[in-house]
């Protein structure tokens, strides 16, 4: 007798798409919810539409975002209108087993992390791609005022990181709050608090990528045999 063939491995859109659905469960009914930025939270911001007459509506992490929310008929609440978020859901670029990640992959990190630190519960939504053991095989996004960036770039060489400004179409990318976006490349962060304790202090510096203090509390990781809980 032929054993069956094993079930086909899912693509990565279809990983992100099934944790932008399981993210629905931590949705809390009548309040507003905090939406980060991605092409997981897309996935999120669509099934999220199907619950949208039961929650007040969402503040948003991003310019992207809040345009998708809108355009399913999610209203977006200004951050300032909003003291407290039950629930934080974004994705990210790198997260290990403790819930510490790296984040800002699409320039929004500096709107993430006010979103989450005003939220009670930070739900990280990511395809299994994204766990590592040590943060920084990810190009460290950070988001620095643009008259700052060679001195943190030689900040960086100094950690041993190789930083560059990162460009589109030509041009250093200019972020939703107009500035500038550093990515750096050859460190590894073993320790993700004191890294962003110290980075942050670098004058320029708006928000380095490293979410520590603004860890995940839940993680939902999308692999072919289902999703995944992490706490
Ligand atoms: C945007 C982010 C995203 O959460 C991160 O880049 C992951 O994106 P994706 O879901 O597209 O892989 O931090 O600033």
């Amino acid at each position: 007798m032929t054993s069956p063939a094993p079930a086909p491995a899912l693509t990565q859109d279809e990983l992100k798409a099934q944790v932008g659905l399981a993210a629905l469960d931590y949705v809390v009914k009548g309040e507003i919810v905090g939406v980060g930025t991605g092409s997981t939270v897309n996935k999120f911001i669509d099934a999220l539409a199907t619950l949208k007459t039961q929650i007040r509506g969402a503040v948003s992490s991003s310019v992207a975002s809040t345009e998708r929310l809108q355009a399913l008929g999610i209203p977006v609440f200004d951050s300032n209108e909003v003291e407290e978020l039950a629930v934080y859901i974004d994705g990210a670029d790198e997260i290990d087993g403790r819930g510490y990640m790296i984040k800002g992959g699409g320039a929004a990190l500096t709107r993430e992390k006010i979103v989450a630190a005003q939220s009670r519960r930070f739900v990280c939504i990511a395809d299994s791609s994204k766990l590592v053991n040590t943060l920084g095989a990810f190009p460290l996004p950070v988001e620095v005022i643009p008259m700052a960036t060679q001195r943190v770039i030689r900040q960086f060489a100094r950690l041993g990181g190789q930083a560059q400004v990162r460009r589109k179409d030509g041009a250093p990318l200019v972020t939703d709050n107009g500035q500038h976006i550093v990515d750096v490349t050859g460190l590894r962060i073993t320790d993700p608090l004191g890294f962003e304790t110290e980075v942050n202090q670098w004058p320029g510096v708006i928000t380095v990528g490293v979410f520590a203090r603004q860890r995940a509390s839940v993680c939902l990781l999308g692999t072919s045999s289902g999703v995944r809980t992490m706490r």
